[in-house]
């Protein structure tokens, strides 16, 4: 059964290759997305080093100038996928931005990670070096655009940066939120390649197209975004992310001798560090997504919240506490980790990220929980994912009651943790 599925998953990255970097899947997205193609790096490295390399060296292709990784590369216009780049209209080299239009904001930072690993699996120092310093200006790049004067953490201007898209999460920021009246009239084509019921809604879509206005509007000026953008939430899952990179890529500064770099990534650890108490909501003893500048948290658990293990943070009592929420939700459904609190009102089985449990965000909490000595959580955890990529397929999340497929199909990220950590052929040492 498992080979069949090994070779399914490698069917899929090869059908979603488009010449070296790979779309997440067929017309539902059409592009290169930043976090996808970390995490498929994982998948080819199983069977084609040198193709794993390649998806991320084709990555860092369009990093703009001021170092940020944007979240969506358009390398062709694709009329499959709406917005795509003449909505978002990003500055070329000249004007500041990258050498190919793109999304006008990032996405979680997993790539250090991932280049750790795939040094770790194939030793290539080579190919390796040359990510060393694409990644100091893509970290900088966070750690002096997304910090807001006066705050010890990263905080995200649109609910896509953090890669969990309508997480109920955001709406303490997006209900302070008025749409643009002036935004154009548009046609939404993610609900005809995907159910409706299963997508975000059509307000919050007014909302993120507010935002992109305000980008375009501003010259995508990321230090004015973040100053005065429509909305400013402090994410725990960029907020861990970024702190477990920063640790990863201080192992690969000191590991080639660029001494050059261990302070600055040092004083990005120790800023992580002392700003995760401000993602502590004590009230539910979990790590929640807080609006900056009203300072109000949210009040579910996400499966962000437990990264705090990845990120290997927190005081005793806060990971206690995010550990019993944990064990709480999985008794209420089959398949774990979801993505949203299944006791909140806002938990829906099979919206995006209002439920569903993902792969690529699994395979995160799961090592790190593996990594803190939780190892029956973190086996729980792997074990589920093989289960409902077995009953299901290659979806691109799953409903963690029934295990049933969600969304996009024969979906890439799916296809590359199976193969990197979920197939027992090829299991891989974590991200
Ligand atoms: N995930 C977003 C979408 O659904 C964009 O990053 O289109």
């Amino acid at each position: 059964m498992s080979v069949d599925l090994d070779q399914q998953a490698i069917n899929i990255l090869q059908q979603n290759d488009r010449g070296g970097f790979t779309i997440p899947t067929a017309r539902l997205y059409p592009y290169q997305w930043n976090w996808d193609s970390a995490f498929v790096a994982l998948g080819f490295a199983t069977f084609d080093t040198d193709r794993a390399w390649c998806e991320l060296e084709l990555l860092l292709e369009g990093q703009w100038k001021n170092g940020m990784i944007p979240h969506i590369l358009f390398r062709q216009n694709d009329p499959d996928y709406f917005p795509g780049p003449s909505v978002w209209q990003t500055p070329t080299t000249e004007g500041g931005g990258g050498i190919m239009p793109s999304g006008g904001i990032s996405q979680p930072p997993v790539l250090a990670s991932i280049v750790r690993t795939l040094l770790q699996k194939t030793g290539d120092r080579k190919r390796t070096a040359q990510f060393i310093d694409p990644l100091m200006r893509w970290h900088r790049w966070f750690h002096e655009c997304r910090t807001p004067n006066g705050l010890d953490t990263i905080a995200t201007v649109h609910p896509w940066e953090s890669g969990r898209d309508n997480c109920p999460d955001w709406e303490i920021g997006l209900s302070n939120m008025s749409i643009d009246p002036d935004i154009e009239p548009y046609e939404r084509m993610d609900t005809l390649h995907s159910s409706a019921l299963q997508r975000p809604s059509k307000e919050q879509y007014d909302k993120y197209l507010t935002i992109i206005k305000f980008g375009r509007d501003h010259g995508w000026d990321q230090k004015v975004l973040t100053q005065r953008g429509p909305f400013l939430v402090a994410d725990p899952g960029l907020h861990f992310i970024l702190l477990r990179a920063d640790r990863d890529l201080l192992t690969i500064v000191k590991e080639f001798g660029r001494n050059d770099y261990v302070a600055e990534v040092e004083a990005w650890i120790a800023k992580g560090v002392s700003g995760t108490d401000f993602f502590w909501n004590a009230a539910i003893r979990s790590f929640c997504a807080r609006d900056v500048r009203t300072g109000r948290f949210s009040d579910g658990f996400s499966s962000a919240s437990a990264l705090c293990f990845y990120a290997d943070t927190g005081t005793d009592e806060q990971r206690a506490g995010t550990l019993d929420n944990i064990r709480r939700i999985q008794s209420k459904v089959q398949f774990m980790l979801p993505s949203w609190d299944p006791d909140h009102p806002m938990f829906e089985k099979q919206r995006y990220w209002c439920g569903p449990l993902w792969p690529q965000m699994n395979y995160i909490v799961s090592a790190g929980l593996a990594e803190q000595g939780e190892q029956e959580l973190a086996e729980k955890i792997r074990r589920d994912l093989g289960t409902v990529i077995e009953q299901s397929g290659f979806f691109e999340c799953f409903d963690p009651i029934t295990g049933d497929g969600c969304l996009g199909t024969e979906f890439s990220w799916t296809a590359a943790i199976w193969l990197a950590s979920v197939s027992p052929h090829h299991r891989a040492v974590a991200a």
